[in-house]
Formats: C-alpha cells, structure tokens, sequence
C-alpha cells in the first residue's frame, strides 16, 4: 500500500506490518473471531432498512468475507475491497461454496480503502469490524472518507464501526502478557498458548497491539497497529468531510453511544454540496 503520506510519529516501521501481519493467517483469523456474530446482523439489517430489498452495496475493508457472505445472501450485490491478498482469497473460497446466483453478485477486488475508484456508485457503504482504525492519520482518514463521499449515490448511506477507546486498557502495563488463552491452530492443529500487550502513543492515537502464539517449540509474534477515535473527535472528522451523522450506537443493537460501550457505530449520509 503506498501513495499516501503515514506521519506516524513513534512507531513509523510498524505502521506497515500494523496493517498487514494480523491478516496474513486468514484462517486464524476466522478461527478467532468465530463467535463474533452481532455485527454481522447489524450489517445485514441495516442494508434491509436502508435499502428497502436487495441492492447494490460496496463493503470496504471486506476481509475474508464474515460480513460479506450475510449481505449476498439477503440478496443484495456486493463490491468488496480489501488490501490483504490472504483475506481475499478466503473471503473467495468463502464465496465458492454459495450457489452459483449467489456467487454471481459477488465481486471482491484487491485495493486501498484510501485511493479506490469504481464507475459504479452505490446507494450504502459499508465498513465493518473497526477496519476504520487502519486510518492512521487525518490525512488518511480525509482520503478515504472523500472516496466513500464521491461512490455514494445521492442520498446514499455509509456505516461503519471502530471501537470505543477504554482509557484503563490504553495505558494498560506493556510489559505484561495478558489475555492468555489456550486453542488448537484450526488448520494444522498446533497447540498455541496465546497472549498480548500493546503500546499506546497518546500524541498520534496510535495503539501497537503485539500478538504472542507460542507453540511447543517458537513463538510467533504478530503487530497490530490500531488508530484510537474518541467520540467527539470522529464526530468532528466525519463532519470535516462533509458527512452528518445520522445515529450513532454503542453496539450493534441499536443502543445510543454511553460511555461504558466498546463500540461506536456511526450511520452518515454525505451533505450535499455546500
Ligand atoms: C479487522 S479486519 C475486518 C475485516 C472484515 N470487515 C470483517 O468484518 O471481518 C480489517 C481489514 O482491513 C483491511 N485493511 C487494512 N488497511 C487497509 C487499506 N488501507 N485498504 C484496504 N484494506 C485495508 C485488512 O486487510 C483487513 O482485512
């Protein structure tokens, strides 16, 4: 991914493998986050309400098709772009497996999230799972919001998810391993002892996660870097580019943001030209 300028002041190198290393075992991926379903429904009921039927939806940052699959299968066409080559080849055997009407509205595309073009202009965008914090810097953040701005149709929608940043786990003791859990790789079955910690830089937002997978005989360790958004701040970024937001939960049943959520979930449409 290139093009644009990263001012990630403290942590520049791992900015890069931030992005990409947590997205190189895809099945992994799928394994860990199995269970989380509720956004999945959220996407899917959020397309029926503003779509009224099927319809014509662009997911950014579509990974390996968690969301995707739900949205085709409520009968809607799906553009889906990620910039991980692993997670879009699952997101494709994912997609294999539906029926051949099914797979026909499909197409997932290799891209940035920050520099995409399609002829196509779509009446809801979406971008789950805190893919949003992979914007680390203004700069990026504009970039990809005038990209959402110009690919939706007039009055179209654009949701997406980041998280709620928790003060307590920001400053947590880096030096520590927490979270330890036990599992089986779920492709080659490896015993894995996994922990984490992570680094946060208050100045550009910016968490570093790392992710420890021990096996019997190595360890692996794999960055995570993610950009913290406090409420008001991704309100007034929203709004710079010239979206309102038109509800804003703190978790996918529809609760308004409070300040014990882990979520926030923002609905925006594009403000016509000032
Ligand atoms: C947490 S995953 C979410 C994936 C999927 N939306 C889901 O709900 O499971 C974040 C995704 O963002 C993608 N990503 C990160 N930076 C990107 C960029 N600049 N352009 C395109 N995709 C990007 C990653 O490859 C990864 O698939």
């Amino acid at each position: 991914m290139g093009g644009l300028p990263r001012e990630a002041p403290r942590f520049p190198s791992l900015i890069e493998r931030g992005t990409r290393e947590h997205y190189d075992d895809a099945i992994l991926y799928d394994y860990e986050y199995r269970r989380r379903l509720r956004d999945v429904r959220f996407y899917r009921d959020i397309a029926q309400r503003h779509l009224g039927g099927p319809g014509h939806i662009l997911e950014l940052a579509c990974g390996t098709g968690r969301i995707t699959r739900g949205l085709v299968r409520d009968g809607h066409r799906v553009v889906g772009l990620d910039a991980s080559l692993p997670m879009l080849s699952r997101a494709r055997a994912r997609v294999a497996k539906m029926g051949a009407r099914a797979q026909s509205r499909v197409s997932l595309v290799a891209g940035d999230i920050r520099q995409f073009g399609f002829r196509a202009r779509f009446p809801l965008i979406v971008m789950g799972f805190n893919s949003f914090e992979h914007l680390y810097t203004r700069v990026e953040v504009a970039a990809c919001l005038g990209r959402v701005r110009e690919h939706l149709t007039a009055g179209g929608t654009f949701v997406f998810d980041v998280q709620n940043p928790n003060l307590h786990w920001l400053v947590r003791d880096p030096h520590r391993r927490w979270a330890r859990t036990r599992f089986r790789h779920p492709e080659t079955g490896e015993r894995v002892v996994y922990t984490t910690n992570h680094e946060y830089d208050p100045v550009s937002q910016i968490v570093v996660i790392r992710l420890y997978y021990q096996a019997a005989d190595r360890e692996r360790v794999v960055t995570l870097a993610q950009r913290k958004f406090f409420p008001a701040e991704l309100e007034a970024l929203i709004a710079a580019s010239g979206f309102t937001t038109t509800a804003r939960y703190g978790d996918f049943d529809g609760e308004p943001l409070g300040p014990d959520h882990e979520s926030q979930v923002l609905v925006c449409r594009a403000r016509a030209s000032e």
